[in-house]
């Protein structure tokens, strides 16, 4: 008990001096304080290391304790294994070996960033234990036999890199452990899997592909999913009715596709929906009043699409939103008595019967930036200068005022001054 102090300084003493020595340029032997200790951690698998060497990976010193974030080592004995390795940025004469890959089989968590390596089969055992794949612009490219493979994974990344394969469906069909699949910017074809995910897919990001047809009515079986991208793709028809099952979900990004139809009633289930994306499709009919009553959402976007009818959204609705963009629908209005026109949103006032007044300004990008902002009219932004009557007339009443209140000034001034 009475040693505990002591016994803190000591530590304390030996963690600034090992700190220290790792810091000092000149430290040609080994810092006492690491070899006293009678379970030092063992060293990397040899094998594993000439691996690594044949990767172009660093291996002077001890690769386990010199580069904590590239790659993970156990602590089995006689000799530590990797267990996840990161290959980033690697030289264009690295190449993937099998007898490699087959020293590493111990990976649970491969990743290939920016390295342009060519493909081989896995060994068995690799594929056994992989758990976590991830091919980011490298692998020049893969195809969806290769993998399917991977049965094992609970995460598999793939973006920026071609995978050639009929459909999804060839990949996740087998994929039976996937928690979180990431499939993007890889001009996958073919057509959206209803069945066949795995019933704990809680993450599914298929955006920027060359995917057709619609969203099966069986996909929104997928109970645990939180978050679905399928945004950037040629993706057609109206939403399903049962999108409402998908009562998880938070992220829901459906943007830059043909969708058609209305907003399905059955999205007020989904009660933590934090981030909806629908812009640039063509879903049409009015915009549904409960969107504005989703206690959870942050991020609404519905922009280009051909909505119609009065915006149903309060001013606070709005205000409250981190995001929101709905211009570009040209025949959507808002009502002028509940909404000022100090918020931009890119489409027009509506007359007393719910339709739109003058041709709706054009949206700019930065809508949300400037959302509060003092500019007294949304008719004097720039961007309106289309539409001609009302414009003219307001600039002219303005010069014509500013210039009254400035002759008075200065008749004021010339007074004080001549007296
Ligand atoms: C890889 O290269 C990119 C761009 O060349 C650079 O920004 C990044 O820091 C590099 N990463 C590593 C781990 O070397
Ligand atoms: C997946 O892992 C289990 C053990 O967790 C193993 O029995 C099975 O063979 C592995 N699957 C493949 C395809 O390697
Ligand atoms: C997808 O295809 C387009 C057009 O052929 C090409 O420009 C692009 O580089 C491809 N993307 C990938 C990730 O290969
Ligand atoms: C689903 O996830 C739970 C907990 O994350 C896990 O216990 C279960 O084995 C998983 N099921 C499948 C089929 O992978
Ligand atoms: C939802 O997905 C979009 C697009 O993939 C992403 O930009 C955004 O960060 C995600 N938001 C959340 C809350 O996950
Ligand atoms: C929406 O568009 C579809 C065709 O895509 C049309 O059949 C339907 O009548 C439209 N609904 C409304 C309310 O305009
Ligand atoms: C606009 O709001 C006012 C006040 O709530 C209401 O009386 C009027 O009918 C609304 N106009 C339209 C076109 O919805």
């Amino acid at each position: 008990m009475e040693y505990t102090p002591f016994i803190i300084l000591l530590i304390l003493l030996l963690n600034s001096y090992s700190t220290h020595s790792q810091k000092a340029p000149i430290a040609p032997t080994q810092p006492p304080s690491s070899s006293p200790t009678p379970s030092s951690p063992s060293t990397l698998d040899p094998k594993q290391v000439r691996a690594l060497q044949s990767l172009d990976f660093p291996t002077k010193k001890d690769p386990c304790s010199n580069l904590p974030k590239a790659i993970r080592c156990d602590n089995s004995k006689p000799f530590r294994n990797v267990i996840s390795l990161h290959l980033i940025n690697c030289s264009d004469g690295v190449s993937l070996s099998s007898t490699a890959l087959k020293s590493l089989s111990t990976l649970r968590d491969l990743q290939f960033i920016n390295c342009p390596v060519s493909l081989v089969s896995f060994p068995s055992e690799l594929v056994s234990n992989l758990k976590s794949f991830t091919s980011i612009n490298s692998m020049k490219k893969l195809n969806g036999v290769w993998l399917s493979h991977l049965e094992n994974v609970t995460d598999l990344i793939v973006t920026d890199v071609p995978i050639k394969a009929s459909g999804p469906v060839i990949i996740t069909a087998h994929l039976k452990k996937a928690n979180k699949i990431v499939m993007s910017h890889t001009n996958l074809t073919g057509e959206l899997p209803g069945k066949s995910w795995s019933t704990n897919i809680s993450h599914i990001d298929l955006s920027n592909n060359l995917l057709k047809g619609d969203i099966p009515t069986s996909f929104t079986d997928l109970e645990n999913l939180v978050s679905l991208d399928l945004s950037s793709n040629k993706l057609t028809g109206e939403l399903p009715t049962s999108i409402g099952d998908l009562i998880e979900l938070k992220n829901l990004s459906l943007s830059s596709n043909s969708f058609s139809g209305p907003i399905p009633k059955s999205l007020d289930s989904i009660p933590s929906l934090a981030f909806l994306d629908l812009s640039s499709n063509q879903f049409n009919g009015s915009i549904p009043k409960f969107l504005g009553e989703m206690k959870s959402l942050k991020y609404l976007n519905l922009e280009k699409n051909n909505f119609q009818g009065v915006m149903p959204f309060s001013a606070s609705f709005i205000k409250k939103l981190e995001v929101f963009k709905i211009g570009d629908n040209i025949n959507l209005c808002y009502n002028h008595t509940t909404i000022s026109s100090k918020i931009k949103l890119g489409i027009a006032k509506c007359d007393k019967n719910g339709f739109p007044i003058t041709p709706a300004p054009k949206s700019d990008a930065e809508d949300e930036e400037d959302e509060d902002d003092s500019s007294s009219e949304d008719s004097t932004s720039p961007k309106s200068g289309g539409s001609h009557g009302p414009n003219k007339v307001v600039l002219g009443v303005a010069i014509a005022l500013s210039s009254i209140v400035f002759l008075i000034i200065f008749l004021i001034c010339l007074s004080k001054k001549c007296t």
